[in-house]
């Protein structure tokens, strides 16, 4: 603590610091008037700034500053461009600074455990090495501005549904190996200003007031120096926040719980050092956000900023499929069908839904490529899934005439959304009806996919080529017409595995759980570290994307200092370095992205087959060859174990693979391991982790997983603080409420019109309704609602069960 912060913390009473620890509204933190501290702010990110005109109201109608929309999670994860979202970074930090906002709240940095989790069109991918990259890479360019990053929802909020409240059963290997380490990553490499706890519990304790997450994990192990801000509510019980590490709750919840800090330091219950804990470092945040503002507003180049977002959505797009049918010559006769292709999905709905300064559309990107002459189009589907036989007819005859049909389909908003996960894997049946109808064209068909996250498609045979365009951005139209016409050579990877089905994601039978609690039983199985190992067929496989022309992989050397033949001895701070040549071999310049994974041959604990564990996006002009270097550490071996909490690689071979996709490996090699830990036979504890193909993840099995017993879901009465609105809304005393609360969201997000976006609005507000904890509405409503009625409303709602369990 500096000498400044500590005189700071002798001038503040006692009821300056409460206030510090609690937003003062929606958006801003208290400041400091006689300390000369300023009251900053903090919005939503994470793909562009969101900063409300007017009074905040989070995920509500009031309108956001026109601001630069990038292509959102996996687009830039697609892209593997660590520098290109750095830049991104430097451009969001920018518009920060010059809308005077002091700390942007991303990236997202959880991972994609299952392909419905609704938030999941923000984050990055299923794979913790890559999320983690690109997380980094994010924050260095936002906090090189002098703003700082939110790096969010620490942890394991993998899923929408009762995200308030459930409860995350896990145990720590999967946690340290799958789901922490792009939080890890982020945090040791760039020190975000702040980390956002999540709203969940995790193994029985809001993220919020956890000390294993926060304290033991984040500050001692990471050693993070940041404050840690909850999730837009995500505070349980402020008192416990503040003692295992959360110091900033937002938003403001009045004096609520200003009250209870002084309280508890009056008590007893809480120390002035606690306390002073993380006034600290709240104070040293305002500090750093200070210096900022006082330095002279940025000016922001928006076209510039729509050049960068079209260049990163260039690289976030995914060659899918690619008969040698694309890129289409501009003198074709084109047919552009979909709505999509004018009313172009660009961006997710909930909280970092922003106010772009400008959209392209798609249809006339292509136009101002291939000619108002030769393109033709008609919507050939509603995306408010109104079915429309005409409109179906319309797309027949004009794909008929047409050379070459560019048929746009996607989710629309309703489909995936923050608040709500989605239900299925598939197209809006409209859409796929419209396909079925051009059922004699597909052969001359493109399918270009607007979504943020996996879809199935059914007609993957029949059609000669689909992009996957992800979401795009405000630019993300120009690249996608440029992609066609080949003026651009698509250079995106996956970041995630689209599988065949639904059934085959083995998280599935224990997704999303109970409305109280959710069970990892899956463990490590997560993406491609199943389906590879198991060889389970999927429809397209994690790291794979096609490009205009072809790589060649050749020369694949190991080196490090202690390497003889094919052995290393591999201590904790050497390295092995892996080189391989990458030849272009095609006639045009592209991009190719050197996949490194690692797999051990004969572990003690179960491991997946293959790990990523470094890459490389490469630029080549055709005919040029380049060598690239990766490093592996000590880390790239290991597995967590638990039992000593720590990372161990143990002596064993280990195949090193180099690929194009982690199915398309193009060469791999053995290296044989001497570490500090030697080769320990097989847990047979884990014995059906060791077969996931079985996906036997039986009580037994996860009671070894876990090292103890599974916990018991809380019942769902006696009602308490911690009741959702949804669980009290069949009562007399609860309906009423529920019924208000919807009321209020409803107007607040603008649901009542009669647009798609506004159906996703009204499914929002009832998800956020229902999953709501009944001690939020005095902190959301506080005009309403205290908490000593809220308090009285659960009293009486216990009363009348009681009464009704008498009588039964
Ligand atoms: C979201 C966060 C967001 C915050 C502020 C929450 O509902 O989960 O990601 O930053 O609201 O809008």
């Amino acid at each position: 603590m500096t000498k400044n912060i500590q005189t700071m913390l002798q001038t503040l009473t006692l009821e300056e610091k409460a206030m510090l620890c609690i937003g003062k509204d929606v958006w801003h933190l208290h400041g400091i008037e006689h300390l000369d501290m300023p009251s900053i702010m903090m919005t939503d990110g994470p793909h562009g700034l969101r900063k409300q005109v007017g009074e905040g109201d989070h995920v509500g109608l009031n309108d956001a500053v026109p601001a630069t929309c990038f292509p959102t999670g996996p687009g830039l994860a697609a892209s593997w461009n660590t520098t290109f979202i750095e830049k991104m970074g430097v451009a969001l930090g920018k518009e920060c600074r010059a809308q005077g906002v002091s700390v942007l709240l991303g990236p997202g940095a959880n991972i994609k455990r299952n392909p419905l989790g609704g938030r999941n069109f923000e984050y990055f991918s299923e794979d913790p090495l890559l999320a983690g990259d690109i997380a980094a890479a994010w924050i260095k360019g936002v906090q090189s501005q002098g703003v700082g990053a939110s790096l969010k929802h620490y942890a394991v909020n993998n899923h929408e549904h009762c995200r308030m409240t459930v409860d995350v059963i896990i145990d720590q290997r999967t946690l340290r190996e799958i789901y922490l380490p792009a939080f890890e990553k982020a945090v040791t490499t760039t020190q975000p200003w702040t980390v956002m706890c999540s709203y969940n519990k995790v193994n029985g304790t809001f993220a919020a007031e956890n000390k294993i997450l926060l304290d033991d994990i984040l500050v001692k192990d990471w050693g993070f120096k940041g404050i840690v801000v909850t999730d837009w509510g995500a505070n349980n019980n402020r008192v416990e926040g503040i003692k295992h590490g959360q110091h900033l709750e937002m938003p403001g919840s009045g004096d609520l719980n200003t009250k209870k800090i002084i309280a508890a330091i009056e008590n007893g219950q809480l120390t002035t050092q606690e306390l002073d804990k993380s006034v600290a470092r709240i104070l040293e945040l305002i500090l750093k956000a200070k210096t900022s503002l006082n330095e002279e507003k940025v000016a922001v180049d928006l076209n510039a900023h729509h050049k960068l977002a079209a260049s990163i959505a260039q690289e976030s797009c995914v060659l899918l499929k690619n008969e040698n049918f694309l890129p289409i010559s501009i003198d074709k006769k084109i047919a552009v069908i979909g709505e999509l292709a004018n009313n172009t999905r660009y961006q997710g709905a909930g909280s970092s839904k922003i106010n772009p300064f400008t959209v392209e559309q798609p249809l006339d990107e292509i136009k101002k490529i291939f000619g108002r002459d030769n393109v033709s189009y008609t919507a050939g589907y509603h995306i408010n899934d109104m079915e429309d036989a005409a409109e179906q007819k319309r797309a027949m005859t004009l794909a008929e005439q047409a050379d070459v049909v560019f048929l746009f389909v996607g989710l629309t908003p309703k489909y995936e959304s923050e608040g709500f996960d989605r239900q299925h894997l598939d197209l809006p049946q409209v859409q796929l009806d419209l396909i079925n109808a051009l059922e004699n064209q597909l052969s001359k068909t493109v399918v270009v996919l607007q979504n943020g996250a996996p879809i199935t498609l059914p007609f993957v045979d029949e059609v000669p080529a689909i992009l996957e365009a992800y979401l795009g951005g405000q630019a993300g139209a120009s690249a996608i017409a440029k992609i066609l016409s080949g003026e651009v050579n698509p250079s995106g990877k996956l970041a995630e595995t689209f599988p065949l089905a639904l059934e085959d994601v083995p998280s599935q039978p224990y997704f999303p759980g109970t409305t109280k609690q959710v069970q990892y039983r899956e463990s490590i199985w997560v993406g491609y570290r199943y389906f590879d190992t198991t060889k389970t067929k999927v429809l397209f496989p994690f790291g794979h994307g096609l490009s205009y022309t072809t790589f060649d992989y050749s020369n694949v050397r190991l080196s490090g200092d202690t390497l003889q033949g094919q052995s290393a001895q591999l201590d904790r701070h050497n390295l092995i370095k892996v080189s391989v040549t990458i030849t272009n071999t095609g006639d045009r310049a592209g991009a190719e992205v050197v996949q490194c994974y690692v797999g051990q041959a004969t572990p003690s604990q179960p491991r997946p087959k293959k790990e990523l564990k470094a890459f490389k996006k490469v630029f080549l002009a055709a005919g040029e060859s380049q060598v690239i270097e990766l490093e592996l550490d000590y880390r790239a071996f290991a597995y967590w174990n638990s039992k000593q909490s720590a990372w161990l690689a143990e002596s064993n071979d280990y195949t090193i693979s180099l690929g194009s996709s982690v199915e398309d490996i193009r060469d791999a090699v053995i290296v044989t391991l001497k570490t500090d830990t030697p080769l320990a036979p097989a847990n047979t504890a884990l014995k059906t982790y060791f077969e996931p193909a079985k996906r036997d993840f039986h009580d037994e099995a996860f009671i070894a997983l876990l090292g103890h017993s599974i916990p018991q879901e809380i019942p769902l009465t006696p009602y308490h603080l911690n009741s959702t609105i949804g669980e009290i809304a069949n009562t007399s005393l609860g309906k009423p409420l529920f019924d208000s609360m919807l009321a209020i969201f409803n107007t607040m997000m603008g649901a009542g019109a009669n647009d798609s976006a506004a159906e996703a609005s009204r499914l929002m507000a009832q998800a956020l309704v229902v999953d709501m904890p009944l001690r939020n509405l005095p902190v959301f409503n506080p005009q309403y609602y205290t908490e000593a009625q809220i308090v009285q409303i659960i009293n009486a709602l216990n009363k009348l069960e009681n009464k009704q369990k008498d009588k039964q």
